[in-house]
């Protein structure tokens, strides 16, 4: 290649969801395709341990902040966390029998009518507060559960967002510190994930922060993205009625070349960008291993992580055989006390509010010596039918 070029565009690169092509910086995290996730530069499994917000306060100013800056960080989102009652009650009168992504990306665009400041920092930050409650109340109310404790910020941030969920009841300690380890590692994924990407693309024509997330949650619902979560919890679900609790990794393997044969899909297995075992899903392996290794998901999913990339790994076509997040993170909140799959997307989306916002206020404010970002406008050839 040519100095100074990052990627050739060929012909062959065309109609392949411009993978690999750079189209810019993104100051908050890299996915690096052996080692997988870091945050500005640290891998995720040194902060997975650590508070949330810790975590949302290093991908917001860059670096880690200490105990005193966290704290006033907490502060200024304590200051921001109470939704008005009118978002609350137009949240509440969404319809109960659309899918759940689509009543969370209105649940956003509801937010942004009553609370947004149409100014991305001001935004970003509100947004980051508000998000526990308006998830929350969505699930709450979608799900038919009833009406949503007020928030308790003072909690903590997952753990307000627990306290306001209707079931379980009471919080096990187990369901919170999952779903804060489910909060870090899902908060931002680089720059071109599909809903990432999509988020900045929406806010490069000036759309504000809660109509670009709504658009980025739209994105995510997919299952070749954020829903890929639910699916592979059906499949782990699947496989153990199939083999039951106390298989054999003969059995699993079995079965896998079984489904391979028919032609049917293995769930929870490669990534666009990895080429090893997602780090995200090792996280979670070790702590389901910890925490639950004996609910019989887990064992189940265990088995199909080695006995998976092991059949996978024979078909040299299969550029990733490695298990990637979706085939751990279902299997872990239901273990921990949320066997609701119908929302695991909506959890996923909490957290990657966070990094789209964060990836979006550079792109509007910081970018090109603040200038910002053009708006995102693309060649296509023209061809005939
Ligand atoms: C994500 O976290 O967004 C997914 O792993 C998909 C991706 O990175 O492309």
């Amino acid at each position: 290649m040519r100095e100074g070029v990052l990627f050739e565009v060929t012909r062959e690169s065309l109609e392949t969801g411009l993978r690999g092509v750079p189209v810019g910086y993104c100051t908050t995290s890299y996915v690096d395709p052996q080692k997988g996730l870091f945050y500005v530069g640290r891998p995720v499994a040194e902060l997975a341990a650590k508070d949330p917000l810790e975590v949302i306060y290093l991908l917001f100013y860059g670096e880690m902040g200490n105990t005193a800056q966290v704290a006033a960080f907490g502060g200024e989102l304590k200051k921001r966390a109470l939704c008005k009652e009118e978002t609350i009650a137009h949240i509440e009168a969404l319809p109960h029998t659309g899918r759940s992504m689509d009543v969370f990306a209105a649940s956003l665009l509801i937010a942004g009518m009553y609370e947004g400041a149409e100014d991305y920092e001001e935004d970003c930050l509100s947004v980051i507060a508000k998000l526990p409650q308006i998830a929350a109340t969505m699930i709450n109310s979608h799900a038919g559960w009833g009406a949503t404790p007020s928030p308790k910020p003072e909690l903590g941030y997952i753990e307000n967002f627990v306290h306001m969920l209707a079931p379980p009841s009471p919080k096990s300690e187990e369901l919170v510190s999952a779903m804060r380890l489910f909060q870090i590692i899902s908060l931002d994924h680089g720059g071109g994930n599909l809903s990432t990407f999509v988020g900045k693309a929406v806010a490069s024509g000036l759309e504000p922060m809660y109509g670009a997330l709504a658009a980025a949650m739209t994105a995510l619902a997919g299952p070749r993205h954020g829903r890929a979560n639910q699916d592979c919890l059906e499949f782990v679900n699947q496989v153990l009625k199939e083999v039951g609790a106390n298989a054999t990794p003969a059995a699993v393997e079995m079965l896998i070349r079984r489904k391979l044969a028919e032609g049917e899909l293995v769930y929870g297995f490669g990534h666009a960008v990895l080429r090893a075992e997602d780090s995200r899903a090792a996280i979670c392996y070790q702590y389901c291993q910890k925490h639950f290794p004996n609910h019989p998901l887990v064992k189940i999913a265990q088995l199909l992580r080695t006995e998976g990339a092991k059949v996978l790994k024979e078909n040299p076509k299969i550029s990733d055989p490695y298990p990637n997040v979706d085939a751990i993170t279902g299997t872990m909140l239901s273990a921990a006390g949320f066997p609701y799959p119908e929302y695991f997307t909506v959890l996923f989306g909490l957290a990657r509010c966070v990094g789209v916002a964060i990836q979006i206020v550079y792109e509007r404010t910081q970018a090109r010596g603040g200038k910002g970002t053009p708006i995102i406008r693309p060649a296509y050839f023209y061809k005939t039918r």
